[in-house]
């Protein structure tokens, strides 16, 4: 039925946001029911994030974790995301592990690396891709693109109950803390920061539900040829 409002296929939705905003469980929802395939962006910097935590890897120094993320495996299938053949969906998901990410996410070299691995995913009918840089970098043409915003007080308490029900132990005023230097980390850094794309389609689902976000999406492919 969702081919309807999908003009041509292959079709590439790209979606940015902060932490928080929601783009993970609306990208997921939307490549389901648009039988796309589903790029979790952020997910690849967290698994070299782990990665490199485990191996006591300095982080600042680029050249080191470009050399490790040469000789790892990285994988994700039905869902999960694997680190050399080992489940890690649920560690990849910690605060730390986020953090680090962030902080690995500034090097150039690690971004190119990992350019060609996300650009990949874009095969078959079409993909959902979320993350930082996905409607500027590394899907500047993708068919549709979507700034998902919320709140940092929204923000902080989604991101308090996803912790919560996964069995992590969280705070709401760390977190709401966390989420606003995450968000100056992100946006400020010199190479691919978040931002919004001049032809992006902003979003603040502050006051949406997940499917009534997921339905705003959906609404605007019809507009796209
Ligand atoms: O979406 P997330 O919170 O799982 O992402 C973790 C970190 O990875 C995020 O703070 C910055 C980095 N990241 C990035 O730089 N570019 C992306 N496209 C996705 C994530």
């Amino acid at each position: 039925m969702f081919d309807k409002v999908i003009p041509r296929l292959p079709f590439l939705i790209a979606i940015d946001g902060p932490a928080g905003s929601g783009k993970g469980t609306i990208a997921k929802l939307l490549s389901e029911k648009l039988d796309l395939n589903y790029l979790d962006s952020g997910a690849i910097y967290r698994l070299i994030a782990l990665s490199s935590l485990q191996e006591g890897i300095n982080l600042n120094d680029a050249e080191s974790i470009i050399s490790h993320l040469k000789e790892i495996d990285i994988e994700f299938s039905g869902g999960a995301a694997f680190l050399n053949n080992i489940e890690v969906s649920t560690q990849i998901r910690t605060q730390e592990v986020g953090r680090i990410a962030s902080k690995i996410a500034q090097h150039i070299g690690v971004r190119n690396q990992i350019l060609q691995v996300q650009r990949d995913f874009f095969c078959g009918r079409g993909l959902v891709a979320e993350g930082r840089d996905m409607t500027t970098v590394v899907f500047p043409n993708a068919d549709l693109k979507i700034y998902l915003d919320a709140s940092p007080t929204e923000r902080a308490k989604r991101r308090y109950k996803q912790l919560i029900s996964k069995g992590i132990d969280a705070n709401i005023t760390d977190l709401a803390e966390e989420i606003k230097a995450r968000d100056r980390q992100d946006m400020d850094r010199m190479y691919s920061p978040l931002k919004i794309a001049r032809d992006a389609i902003i979003l603040n689902s502050d006051d949406l539900s997940i499917d009534q976000t997921v339905d705003a999406i959906i609404l605007n492919l019809k507009d796209v040829h």
